[in-house]
């Protein structure tokens, strides 16, 4: 019978076996997946595994500092860190339309990676996390709609231009199983268990341009959202939960006060694998304390929204 041991005996034959003693480069980009899949290479050849991991500057609080912690714990392996903030929000600056956004995000994240994958001499191997929905929302191999959708930047482009050969272990696994094995490899708990987190980042969840103006409200909001719902206990049970910020503006009272500033969208659903997905019933007293502390403690916002659509017809992120 199928187990998670005899899956990852098979995976680290698999890897050892295509990859030789060749060096294998794989960009991290703090998520279960690439971490998952990183642990696995790096079972199979060791130090010939090259982690790199790009800092967009569009990660949520803390998020950097918590990952270097958990990553560097917990895997031993190398890994280098890039901090290509400023040249992501300058080239961000002013575009509003979310395939652009999405475009500008894949192409410099290629830029960065391909400069400092130039430095590892001599890799023949690319790594990847793909997940087997990835598979099928990228390349549509049910003949969908989905292909068109969106533009996944973690799937293609990179190996071709690189000339590289992919190295993909999960690509048969769905989510569920990933966090399965994740466990059977010893990956720290609070990473195996982090909900999805999309490549272009805060980027998608800002309707309109960029600003680092924006990108502070956004986390600001995010945080708190993120943090009473890790109160509530409901942070396992939801596929992803997180803050939008609105291109729109609002009037609103604040004591004697009248007050024009942004709105806050609450984002919660529940999902297998993302290819579907249900809103979450929030409770009506953690959308309470949301809203307020969000209107309360984050300046520039004075009114919060809840969204009550499933995929499909709405997709999972604003863009
Ligand atoms: P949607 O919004 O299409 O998202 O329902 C499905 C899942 O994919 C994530 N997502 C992305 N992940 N690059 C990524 O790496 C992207 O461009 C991207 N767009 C969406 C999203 O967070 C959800 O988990």
């Amino acid at each position: 019978s199928w187990t998670m041991s005899s899956f990852v005996t098979g995976a680290v034959e698999q890897i050892k076996e295509a990859v030789g003693d060749k060096k294998v480069i794989m960009g991290l980009s703090g998520g279960v997946d690439s971490s998952v899949a990183a642990l696995l290479i790096h079972r199979a050849i060791g130090k010939n595994l090259y982690c790199i991991f790009v800092d967009n500057g569009l990660l949520r609080n803390n998020e950097r500092t918590n990952l270097e912690k958990s990553l560097t714990t917990h895997l031993d392996m190398n890994i280098r860190f890039v901090d290509a903030r400023r040249l992501f929000l300058d080239q961000l600056a002013g575009v509003e339309d979310p395939e652009k956004k999405r475009k500008i995000i894949g192409n410099l994240f290629i830029d960065v990676f391909e400069d400092e994958a130039k430095k590892i001499d001599g890799a023949e191997f690319l790594g990847q996390g793909t997940l087997y929905p990835d598979i099928i929302e990228s390349k549509s191999a049910f003949g969908g709609p989905t292909s068109i959708i969106k533009s996944h930047h973690n799937v293609g482009g990179l190996p071709e231009k690189m000339k590289l050969k992919l190295v993909e272990p999960l690509q048969f696994l769905f989510k569920d199983e990933v966090r399965k094995l994740g466990l059977e490899l010893g990956l720290n708990e609070n990473l195996v268990w982090r909900q999805p987190f999309p490549g272009p980042g805060l980027a998608i969840r800002i309707m309109g341009a960029v600003s680092e103006k924006r990108l502070s409200i956004l986390k600001a909001a995010d945080t708190l959202l993120l943090e009473e719902i890790r109160a509530a206990g409901l942070y396992r049970k939801l596929w992803q939960s997180f803050a939008v910020l609105l291109p729109i503006k609002s009037v609103g009272v604040m004591g004697d006060k009248r007050t024009y500033d942004s709105c806050i969208a609450i984002r919660a659903v529940t999902s297998k694998d993302a290819m579907t997905a249900d809103w979450a019933r929030l409770p009506h007293e953690l959308l309470a304390t949301v809203s307020n502390r969000i209107i309360n403690e984050v300046d520039g916002v004075n009114r919060v929204v809840f969204d009550i659509t499933s995929k499909p017809p709405g997709t999972i992120e604003w863009e």
